[in-house]
């Protein structure tokens, strides 16, 4: 069997805690990922890591669960828990560059963990959401103060979203499309060395590192070429250029991306739009 794999029922489980002295071990050589931040519970990772980044954390911190009882989503969701199942991450950055080419970095990142643990490929829907085999197993949530950015990281990985309808008919876990649990720090390191190695290329290649970034966040987006539509609610919470605009219902086709990742959208009365926020339908 392929090592990466763990079985059903094995004792790495489910319901099993983080090994966090695994994790931390597998990080080591990486220059983010420390400190490395653990809580059996916490409301929200991304929340609390924003309070530290406030009090002057240093970048490259990371808070990790595993159960988070109060996950916020983008538009102001709620992310919903499966405790010991999800690997829940909260990284803080202080980028000398876009925030919004940290969105592309972690969605690749995330992609690329899924395939490298798991027997599985993994596609990117616009803006950052990561799909398997058409439905959601990871959603990334991004909130930038004051040079600070928080990355938080909800990825669905063992157990089963098959008791809830609902979810089930939009979203899914690794375990419940690959047949087997997966282990979640070997998720983890991968994640944090991919993003640890984007990162580097964005803070020290300027334009060429951003448009490579781009160019591979660009190739494993499945929106592009798609009939879509747009919904904007009116309950932003957190990120600044969202916070003032009015809900909105957006229907057309994604025709590509701009420099920036926003979407550019041919609307069904013919013009040209560029959306930079937003749920993809
Ligand atoms: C979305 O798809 O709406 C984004 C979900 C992001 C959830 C993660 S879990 C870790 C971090 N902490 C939070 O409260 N939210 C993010």
């Amino acid at each position: 069997m392929d090592d990466r794999l763990v079985e059903r029922n094995d004792s790495r489980d489910a319901s099993a805690s983080l090994d966090v002295a695994a994790l931390r071990l597998g990080i080591s050589g990486l220059r983010l990922g420390h400190p490395l931040i653990f809580f059996p519970a916490i409301g929200s990772t991304n929340t609390y890591l924003m309070g530290l980044a406030r009090a002057g954390a240093a970048e490259g911190a990371v808070v990790t669960t595993d159960d988070q009882t109060a996950g916020r989503g983008r538009m102001g969701r709620v992310w919903k828990a499966l405790p010991g199942q999800q690997l829940i991450l909260s990284l803080l950055l202080r980028p000398s560059f876009p925030p919004h080419f940290l969105m592309m970095a972690s969605a690749l990142a995330v992609a690329e963990a899924i395939e490298r643990e798991a027997p599985l490929t993994a596609a990117l829907k616009w803006p950052n959401d990561v799909l398997v085999n058409g439905r959601k197993v990871c959603g990334i949530l991004l909130e930038a103060s004051e040079g600070a950015v928080v990355i938080g990281v909800g990825l669905n990985v063992n157990g089963s979203l098959a008791d809830d309808a609902e979810l089930a008919s939009r979203a899914t876990t690794l375990a419940d499309e690959c047949g087997a649990a997966i282990s979640r720090e070997a998720l983890a390191i991968t994640l944090l060395a991919r993003l640890d190695a984007r990162y580097h290329t964005l803070q020290a290649e300027g334009l060429a590192g951003r448009q490579a970034i781009h160019a591979a966040w660009r190739a494993r987006l499945v929106t592009l070429g798609q009939r879509v539509i747009i919904h904007q609610r009116a309950s932003q919470p957190t990120a600044e250029a969202e916070e003032s605009a009015p809900p909105t219902t957006l229907t057309g086709l994604a025709t590509g991306v701009d420099a920036d990742g926003a979407l550019i959208l041919l609307t069904d009365d013919g013009q040209r739009q560029t959306i930079t926020w937003g749920d993809v339908e």
